[in-house]
């Protein structure tokens, strides 16, 4: 038993639930019992976003399980700040508009969904505002504005500072741009949210975060899953079906889905595995009652194949018909 997983501590002294549940295309009318029946297994930790278009719904999740008395002290729920939100004057009224769909006075944890950043769109145009600048255009396509990354991070900070979020961080950065971030930064970024998995295990990054205080989660633990349906991702690239990893499940006893997260959490990475499944919900938190060989560790690192499926210079110009590289 690994309880000693369970959390890891984040350099502001809070400690950061090491599953928590992902949010993203969880559709609306699941939300409202599948989060009290999530926190029946043992989840505390949510994962939100804006972009997700579901807060209000999470919201009444949440609500459900704080009636069913789980304490919201004992719950962790980090949101997203969404691309055109970057500038310092939209910032605290999109984290109040997350406070307020998901019925919460104060978030966990906010980060900075992406290093992009959007022309404003006001809530009573479209919310959430999504990738394209005007959906009705003719040529409908994303539009950049130049907003310094130096000038939001400000703006998170005065977030702390009045207390509607304990913790800031960021999503999707790389190691320069996170250099960068803590030459200027008052408060430090405690969390560094990425796609990672045993196709992308992103060593270099895991480390220089590590040295850095910055625990980083993981997002799409899975890998390909999530993206198949969106043709980002091929069939044959799925983890589930990998005979290598499936043959390491079968020695433990447990489903590709519990290694995959026993090694993401067993590597110091924090990981957010989405299902709106019930036999998923309740295999993907039992990962605490065993422990991966050093051997098995390194054999799913070499796994890694540098596979990126989230990737805006792809889905930028496939989906929304505007090339947008950050990550090359
Ligand atoms: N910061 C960012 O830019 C960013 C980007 C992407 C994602 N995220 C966050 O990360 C979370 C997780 O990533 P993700 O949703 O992309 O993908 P994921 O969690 O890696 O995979 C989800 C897929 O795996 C399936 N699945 C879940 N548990 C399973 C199990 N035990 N066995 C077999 N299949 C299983 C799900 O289907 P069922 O629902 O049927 O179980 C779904 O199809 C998101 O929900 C979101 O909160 C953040």
């Amino acid at each position: 038993m690994s309880d000693s997983l369970s959390h890891f501590a984040l350099k502001s002294g809070d400690q950061f639930p090491s599953i928590g549940l992902g949010t993203w295309k969880i559709p609306d009318e699941v939300l409202p019992t599948l989060i009290p029946e999530a926190v029946s297994l043992g989840y505390s930790h949510f994962d939100c976003a804006c972009d997700y278009g579901n807060e209000v719904a999470v919201g009444e999740g949440l609500k459900s399980a704080i009636a069913n008395g789980t304490s919201r002290d004992d719950l962790w729920i980090t949101s997203k700040l969404w691309n055109t939100f970057h500038h310092p004057d939209h910032v605290r009224a999109a984290c109040e508009r997350s406070l307020s769909d998901l019925g919460l006075d104060q978030l966990d944890l906010y980060l900075i969904h992406f290093p992009v950043t959007l022309a404003y769109v006001p809530f009573k145009e479209r919310y959430p505002p999504g990738w394209f600048f005007d959906e009705e255009a003719e040529n409908p396509a994303m539009k950049h504005v130049k907003v310094p990354y130096s000038d939001t991070w400000g703006a998170m900070e005065e977030l702390v500072d009045a207390g509607l979020v304990k913790n800031i961080g960021v999503c999707n950065l790389g190691t320069a741009m996170i250099r960068d971030l803590l030459s200027y930064a008052r408060i430090h970024p405690v969390v560094n949210q990425v796609e990672m998995h045993p196709y992308l295990t992103q060593q270099n990054l895991l480390r220089f975060c590590q040295e850095n205080e910055i625990v980083t989660t993981a997002f799409s633990p899975f890998g390909a899953s999530s993206y198949v349906p969106l043709s980002m991702a091929e069939d044959s690239e799925r983890l589930f079906d990998d005979p290598d990893i499936q043959k390491i499940a079968e020695g433990y006893g447990k489903t590709v889905g519990q290694i995959a997260l026993r090694w993401a959490v067993q590597r110091g990475t924090v990981a957010i595995p989405k299902t709106q499944t019930a036999a998923h919900l309740k295999e993907n938190i039992e990962i605490f009652d065993f422990e991966l060989s050093y051997s098995d560790m390194l054999a799913i690192d070499s796994m890694n194949r540098d596979r990126r499926f989230n990737d805006p210079a792809e889905f930028g110009e496939a989906a929304f018909n505007t090339f947008y590289p950050i990550f090359d």
